[in-house]
């Protein structure tokens, strides 16, 4: 008996050495200590054996067990190492290849620089003030103190939505609401889109964007405008950019102003950017006309204020060097991911 049990074992053993996938060996195991495996039919045949033959005999059937389950133990997890290696090598997965890129989009050039501008008006403590796109033709235009017989209230330059509405030509208006809404002190800023019947060019298109502001309070004067506004053009463009202030015409104000900045890339010297003259064009600002302030209820005696707009298009272009308007709205992503 004991032989038997010897050579099952053995065998087993053998079988279980040789068994070349997970299922040859379950299969060599079952062979064995399954319900009708060779080790089990051994155990079963006890009873017919003696009171002397059955302890030994046991006691090696169990032996020859535990070493044939040891045994099919230590082959499983040396398949199951080498078919893990043999999936490595053979999938077509090279783990040290980067990943596809996803491309990933960022801020339009033109949203770029009006966040700049606003950045820089918020940390001289102004506050953005919204007004509509389609406004009253009285605040983009009556109020402001533009003559009834101004050209620029025709219809081949302004767009009319009936007789007291149309598309904002200007960011101006929000000027108005602001200052019929409250009293001074009133410090604000108003970017948006502005609308005028214009061709589309390399300088010119039907849809712009401008930036409003204005200042409103007791004691502001013309030097509060040239310190503010050649503030602003030093942080947008150097420490070292001059500005000049010539004089002009706007009925809101009074006196009006153009300011002109140095050119950032040549210094006043004249260059491409600046078309020879060492000088861009950046604003219209002057003092707030009374008539103005009287229309909005804010008593010129009192308060005085300055205001100025700003074209955010113009300026983008003049800051990140573009010559054309037209590629700041037609999307081309060639263009747009060199910012
Ligand atoms: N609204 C003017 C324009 O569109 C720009 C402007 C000039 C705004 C002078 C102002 C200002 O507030 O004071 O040309």
């Amino acid at each position: 008996m004991d032989l038997s049990i010897q050579q099952i074992q053995n065998d087993a053993l053998k079988e279980i050495g040789k068994a070349a996938s997970l299922r040859e060996l379950e299969a060599a195991q079952a062979r064995y200590l399954g319900r009708k495996g060779a080790l089990t039919q051994i155990l079963r045949s006890m009873g017919s054996l003696s009171e002397t033959e059955r302890p030994l005999a046991g006691k090696a059937a169990n032996e020859a067990r535990e070493a044939i389950e040891a045994a099919a133990k230590a082959r499983k997890a040396e398949l199951e190492f080498n078919e893990l290696n043999r999936t490595l090598e053979e999938e077509p997965i090279d783990i040290t290849l980067s990943g596809a890129k996803i491309p990933v989009g960022h801020t339009h050039p033109l949203y770029k620089f009006w966040n700049e501008l606003n950045e820089i008006f918020f940390s001289l403590g102004f506050s953005v003030a919204e007004g509509p796109e389609i406004e009253f033709v009285k605040y983009n235009f009556d109020m402001l103190n533009v003559p009834a017989s101004h050209p620029s209230r025709e219809d081949t330059d302004t767009f009319f939505v009936d007789d007291e509405l149309c598309l904002r030509t200007q960011t101006s208006p929000v000027q108005i609401r602001e200052m019929l809404k409250r009293q001074p002190p009133i410090r604000i800023i108003s970017p948006g889109k502005v609308y005028r019947r214009d061709e589309i060019d390399a300088t010119h298109s039907p849809l712009f964007h401008q930036l409003e502001g204005l200042v409103v309070d007791k004691g502001i004067t013309m030097a509060s405008l040239k310190s503010t506004l050649d503030y602003i053009a030093k942080r947008l463009y150097g420490e070292s950019t001059k500005t000049v202030f010539r004089p002009h015409q706007f009925y809101f104000t009074e006196p009006s102003a153009e300011m002109d900045a140095s050119c950032f890339v040549c210094h006043g010297e004249g260059c491409r950017t600046c078309k020879g003259v060492g000088f861009i064009e950046l604003l219209g600002c002057g003092m707030v006309h009374p008539n103005v302030l009287r229309a909005c209820g804010i008593d010129p005696q009192e308060y005085s204020g300055f205001a100025f707009g700003m074209g955010i298009d113009r300026m983008a272009m003049f800051k990140y060097q573009i010559s054309d308007l037209r590629l700041l709205f037609n999307n081309d992503l060639d263009f747009l991911s060199q910012f």
